[in-house]
């Protein structure tokens, strides 16, 4: 049986899990691919480090080029994570004719262009599954199963740090510091948890998927984003009374010849099925326009989940090399003329704190209308405040532009009795 070597680099929690997946399911993956897959060298940051896994002594190497430089090594799996030196190391075995496997959504979110030319000179292959939702195979079914089809619309939960912070906030009225801290200490946040926090990591994400879904190049800093830090337990209360949950949603939605995309909490009603993703889940709801309507669900990030795409990579590259070399051509997007077009129009929730005086509702509703803007719904929350305590007011808005609400929204706040607007949320109708 012919042997496939394999040079990983990074054995942190991913690493692990693929090099575990590997040895558990040795024997299924050999007979799928005809393969002995076998791990010939680790790259890690220091070979001194205690690890959970029992290596061979001499597996462990600090030098990249005792893997980028090994004419015996076939497949680099790339597990470091950040820009560099993950990106040099996928060029440099791209460059010497080694496929790699990657789950670094940041280098293929940002640089993946550059890597995939590097692979067709090479005539290998580069796959990067498990860059979006773990162990979701969501680009592997956009890129074959599902390639008929025209995509009109994807929207996903998946971060499973934010949807972890805000299922917690919602089912036990928790404040987000208190959340994030006690996700800290359970692991399941990073110390420094700004990229997920606010909402980077899943521009990343949604830019990967719209070149996998839509074939449009954006590069995930243009997308129009916000994150979870500004989400009150008061939203999340109010937006209960109104029958929504509010979550953090990456949406890419065809509008005529434009593409429509962004990254930000909103409100969406409780009985879609995005609505009952619960903590680290992740989930995607695409419609198809010959497969209608579709939802993925399961983990989105994990030593063992992520490892699993790694693995089906690992495998599917394993199955490709004795086919011919027009297998091994990377993935190609698909032509497009589609326009990116910013974030559209929405429905909008507004959270104002306004002074308990007659006439507020009043000429709040008039100034919105006079806007072009209707209100689909309005709440004012007295109870529990003294005479002459600020009160909360909540409106939910029909289908308006930023351009429109903007404008409104400034006027609204001059006049003395708006003490402030604490919250502009999006309201997915999503039907
Ligand atoms: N964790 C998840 O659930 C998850 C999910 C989806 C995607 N991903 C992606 O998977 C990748 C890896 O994530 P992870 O959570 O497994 O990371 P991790 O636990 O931090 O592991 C990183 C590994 O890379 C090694 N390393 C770091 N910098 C290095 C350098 N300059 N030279 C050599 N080795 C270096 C570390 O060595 P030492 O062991 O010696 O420190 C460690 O083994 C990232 O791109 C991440 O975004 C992760």
């Amino acid at each position: 049986m012919k042997t496939l070597k394999i040079g990983l680099l990074g054995l942190g929690n991913v690493g692990t899990g693929t090099y575990e997946i590997l040895a558990m399911n040795a024997a299924k993956i050999s007979a799928l691919t005809g393969c002995e897959i076998v791990i010939s060298k680790v790259l890690v940051s220091n070979i001194n480090k205690k690890r959970s896994l029992n290596l061979p002594a001499d597996l462990l190497t600090e030098n990249a080029a005792d893997i980028l430089s090994d004419p015996e090594i076939d497949i680099v799996v790339e597990l470091i994570g950040g820009i560099h030196p993950a990106f040099d190391y996928m060029l440099t075995a791209l460059q010497n004719k080694k496929h790699v496997v990657t789950a670094n959504k940041a280098v293929i979110a940002t640089l993946g262009d550059e890597l995939m030319s590097a692979a067709a000179a090479s005539n290998v292959l580069l796959k990067y599954e498990a860059s979006v939702a773990g162990g979701i195979p969501i680009l592997n079914a956009l890129s074959t199963a599902l390639a008929g089809n025209e995509f009109d619309e994807i929207v996903g939960i998946i971060n499973g740090t934010t949807n972890y912070i805000l299922t917690q906030m919602t089912d036990f009225g928790l404040n987000y510091d208190d959340v994030l801290k006690d996700a800290q200490a359970k692991g399941f946040a990073e110390a420094d948890p700004s990229s997920d926090v606010e909402g980077e990591d899943v521009a990343y994400k949604l830019s990967i998927l719209i070149q996998t879904a839509f074939g449009l190049k954006i590069p995930p800093l243009s997308i129009p984003r916000e994150g979870i830090t500004k989400v009150s337990k008061d939203d999340i209360a109010y937006a209960s009374q109104f029958g929504y949950k509010i979550k953090l949603l990456a949406t890419a939605k065809k509008n005529g010849s434009t593409l429509e995309c962004h990254v930000q909490p909103a409100l969406i009603p409780v009985s879609h099925p995005l609505a009952s993703v619960s903590n680290e889940f992740n989930a995607l709801f695409i419609k198809g326009n010959a497969v209608d309507d579709l939802m993925f669900y399961g983990k989105g990030a994990g030593s063992m989940p992520t490892g699993s795409a790694i693995v089906g990579d690992i495998i599917d590259i394993a199955r490709k090399l004795d086919c011919l070399p027009c297998c091994l051509t990377p993935q190609i997007s698909a032509p497009t003329k589609l326009i990116f077009a910013g974030e559209g129009k929405s429905m909008y929730y507004i959270n104002f704190l306004v002074a308990d005086v007659p006439g507020v509702l009043g000429k709040v509703s008039t100034i919105f209308g006079d806007h072009g803007i209707s209100i689909e719904s309005v709440m004012q929350r007295s109870k529990g405040k003294s005479e002459g305590e600020d009160v909360p007011v909540i409106y939910i808005l029909h289908e308006s532009s930023r351009q429109q609400l903007d404008p409104a929204l400034a006027e609204i706040s001059s006049y003395p009795f708006i003490k402030e607007v604490r919250s502009i949320l999006r309201v997915e109708p999503l039907n």
